[in-house]
């Protein structure tokens, strides 16, 4: 880890990208590159909401075709602290309801003059079709069970601000890995900086498949709890899924909730993330969430530092 807070005056020349569409295809130099720079935009803006006029004239858009809290009023808000002017689209309410294609409402809506789409739908690959079919910027901002590397960036960044580096760190993301798009891109970026990744929970949820991935699985955090040092407990996604992958919400978090006596048997210095929205009592009990060792409020901050960061990696070389 660098401890000189880097340069704001040029996009690095290193970096070369024109969209982020996930954690697997960068290398641990980007991923550095950008976590020094959302450290950079989190020291400068510290002290002082004034916008950092770097992306003036630019124009992002959200396209949000599921809910969200965090990454879309963080965008936002990372746009307009950069002095980007910003498009809100909502699938409600517009006309797709009327027949529009996804990709025309894309274009028609690229056609205003914008600069980088921020999407997040259900379905897979859905970031990297709008890469290929528009000419501005795409940044996925999760699409299905895929990826959301924002929020694995996020993520990593705020386990490196408490922790001092990744590498040598066992981390464990916990719960409902098989409906998590939060899970993947942690692991790929964990996992390029040197830590230890293990995956657990219930078998319906955590596949021995994932091994595949270079992971540890496990499903029982009892056993796992000792050797961590970071917990990061993913919601159960219950819209996303047909049939109850567990008999019972009590079971579940009778099992795999992190709560005042699983942390009595963790390290003394353990650290728990959980990207939100939680579900209290399900994967985390309250006064674990709202606790020293929570660090659930500082991924919120940091995820706006990293927005900022990409949004002026990915739009202030070129401008
Ligand atoms: N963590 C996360 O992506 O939150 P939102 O769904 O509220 O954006």
């Amino acid at each position: 880890m660098s401890t000189e807070v880097m340069d704001l005056s040029a996009v690095p020349e290193t970096w070369t990208r024109r969209h982020l569409l996930d954690v697997e295809s960068l290398s641990a130099e980007e991923i550095h590159v950008i976590l020094d720079s959302a450290v950079a935009f989190k020291e400068s803006t510290a002290n002082c909401t004034q916008k950092m006029p770097l992306l003036t004239g630019r124009t992002c858009a959200n396209l949000f075709f599921e809910p969200s809290t965090r990454t879309r009023t963080s965008f936002s808000l990372a746009a307009r602290r950069l002095g980007a002017d910003t498009i809100d689209f909502s699938s409600t309410g517009s006309s797709l309801s009327k027949g529009e294609t996804f990709i025309d409402t894309a274009k028609n809506i690229e056609a205003m003059g914008v600069d980088v789409v921020i999407v997040r739908h259900r379905t897979p690959g859905t970031a990297e079709l709008l890469a290929e079919n528009l000419r501005c910027s795409v940044i996925n901002a999760g699409d299905g069970a895929h990826e959301h590397p924002t929020q694995g960036l996020l993520d990593i960044l705020s386990i490196r601000e408490r922790r001092g580096q990744i590498a040598g760190l066992t981390v464990a993301l916990v719960g409902d890995i098989a409906h998590s798009r939060t899970a993947r891109s942690n692991i790929w970026g964990l996992k390029k900086l040197g830590a230890h990744v293990i995956v657990c929970g219930p078998s319906t949820l955590v596949s021995p498949r994932w091994a595949e991935l270079g992971v540890e699985v496990s499903n029982d955090l009892d056993a796992i709890i000792p050797r961590c040092d970071v917990l990061n407990l993913l919601r159960i996604q219950f819209e996303r899924q047909s049939t109850r992958p567990f008999p019972s919400v009590r079971e579940y978090a009778h099992l795999y909730a992190m709560n005042h006596e699983r942390l009595a048997r963790a390290k003394r210095d353990i650290l728990i993330l959980a990207p939100g929205p939680i579900n209290r009592g399900v994967e985390i009990t309250p006064d674990v969430a709202d606790g020293p060792h929570s660090a659930i409020l500082e991924q919120v901050t940091n995820g706006l530092a990293v927005r900022m960061a990409v949004l002026w990696l990915i739009l202030g070389g070129n401008s």
